[in-house]
């Protein structure tokens, strides 16, 4: 059982390790150790990984890796990718090169409108808070020009501004429901400090307005927030290629191939069971990207998943067809993306990441992790519609275990030989592991 601590954010880096390590650790110095094992030694660049968060007390490293030949509208791209999961950069190389001799990836951003919100209580009649919004609603624009001067020199801005009353839904409730453009920005601080202006701006004006009695001049804003939930900040990431075209080596009947991978499709359109699992698929793509490029994968997540419910039920992100004897897969996603401020100069290993994507702008690189979560999405199919998912997985599972089990040179050749003819399970590999050494 461990103690509460108090002011532990005013310990010193040492201290709360200290204090970690006495708590939960039956040998202490292991732990202070190997947490210390994790510091960089230049110190500098030590100070700013911890101060990113609050607390810092190491580092946790997750693999980069780089899956090429990404053909996305007549570019080549080597695309980075930040995730644990052994299969995912290999599926995505995999797929990127079967399309690059195939037309290669074509993206299109649709739109990309952000949303905030004032969520805000109002107990008078609508029709007076209506026509006090049509005469507040220039101060209130006038109000949050000092934000938006320098976003409005780049092209964006503040792009609509309306009322939209929610007393149907709950007594009282109303919203100003602003829209954005933020440019090469992902735009959450520049949104939320234009969302708290126009509240306060709000809540004064109604102080000031003749119209109202005392009781409707306290407007009660309860918060302003931005929205993840971006439905108009959209990317279309498609293939597409004659049928025949799809054979390669494991698949030798395209035809079949591509009606069982539409079958596929379809099972993950109509049952939200099969269709989280299939999205999920896409999200090892689109998050290893987001991550890598220092974006906010938790705001993707959420919006993306809220869009694949945009119907009413939860469905497949992705869809397929065969249409005049060509075979075409694509979705559309909502990807609010930066490219600048946040982490982006910030944290080395992102400034190379998009180095290494050529410094997109925004709307290039929401194409660019359209099209990975595409491939990502096309990989899995493939194999579970072939092969069955687990003859790559284990494969790659086959290192870790090795890993686990501090395989030698020697044994780690004899084990990977003796799996190139064997199915992989863990309990296998364990028991040739042991029977080497005995
Ligand atoms: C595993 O991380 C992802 C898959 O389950 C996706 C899918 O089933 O489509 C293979």
């Amino acid at each position: 059982m461990s103690n509460a601590v108090s002011g532990f954010s005013k310990l010193s880096k040492e201290e709360k390790i200290n204090w970690i390590a006495q708590q939960y650790f039956s040998q202490p110095e292991v732990a202070v150790a190997t947490l210390k094992q994790y510091w960089n030694s230049d110190t500098q660049l030590q100070q700013l990984h911890d101060e990113f968060i609050e607390n810092t007390i190491s580092n946790f490293y997750l693999p980069l890796g780089i899956a090429p030949n990404f053909l996305i509208n007549d570019r080549y791209y080597s695309v980075p990718m930040v995730i644990e999961e052994s299969s995912v950069v290999a599926a995505a190389a995999k797929s990127a090169k079967f399309w690059s001799t195939r037309g290669g990836f074509k993206a299109t951003v649709i739109n990309t409108e952000k949303i905030g919100q004032v969520h805000f209580l109002f107990s008078g009649e609508a029709d007076k808070l209506q026509a006090f919004f049509r005469s507040v609603k220039p101060a209130l624009l006038n109000a949050t020009e000092s934000i938006t001067k320098n976003m409005q020199k780049r092209g964006g801005g503040i792009v609509s501004l309306t009322l939209r009353d929610k007393t149907a839904d709950l007594p009282q409730y109303y919203q100003l429901h602003v829209t954005f453009e933020t440019k090469d920005s992902m735009g959450a601080n520049f949104i939320n400090s234009c969302l708290e202006q126009l509240a306060k701006t709000l809540r004064e004006e109604a102080q000031k307005y003749a119209e109202f009695s005392e009781a409707e001049k306290d407007i009660t804003v309860v918060m302003s927030i931005l929205s993840n939930f971006v439905p108009n900040c959209l990317v279309r990431a498609e293939v597409s290629c004659p049928v025949e075209d799809l054979a390669e080596k494991k698949i030798e009947n395209p035809q079949l191939f591509a009606e069982k991978f539409i079958q596929a499709v379809r099972i993950a359109e109509i049952e939200p069971y099969r269709a989280v699992t299939h999205n999920k698929g896409i999200m090892n793509g689109v998050d290893a990207v987001v991550l890598a490029t220092g974006n906010d994968f938790r705001a993707v997540e959420a919006g993306v998943h809220a869009y694949a419910s945009k119907n009413g039920t939860y469905s497949s992100l992705s869809h397929a067809k065969i249409e005049n004897g060509i075979f075409s897969f694509w979705m559309e996603i909502p990807l609010a993306l930066g490219t600048v401020g946040g982490l982006t100069s910030l944290h080395p290993m992102v400034k190379m990441a998009l180095e290494i994507l050529g410094k997109p702008s925004a709307q290039e690189l929401m194409q660019i992790v359209a099209v990975t979560g595409l491939a990502q999405n096309f990989a899995a199919l493939r194999s579970l519609t072939t092969t069955g998912i687990q003859e790559g997985h284990m494969k790659m599972h086959l290192n870790n275990i090795l890993n686990q089990y501090q395989a030698t040179p020697e044994e780690r050749k004899a084990i990977t030989t003796h799996f190139q003819n064997h199915t992989v399970s863990h309990a296998s590999v364990v028991e040739l592991i042991e029977n080497l050494r005995k």
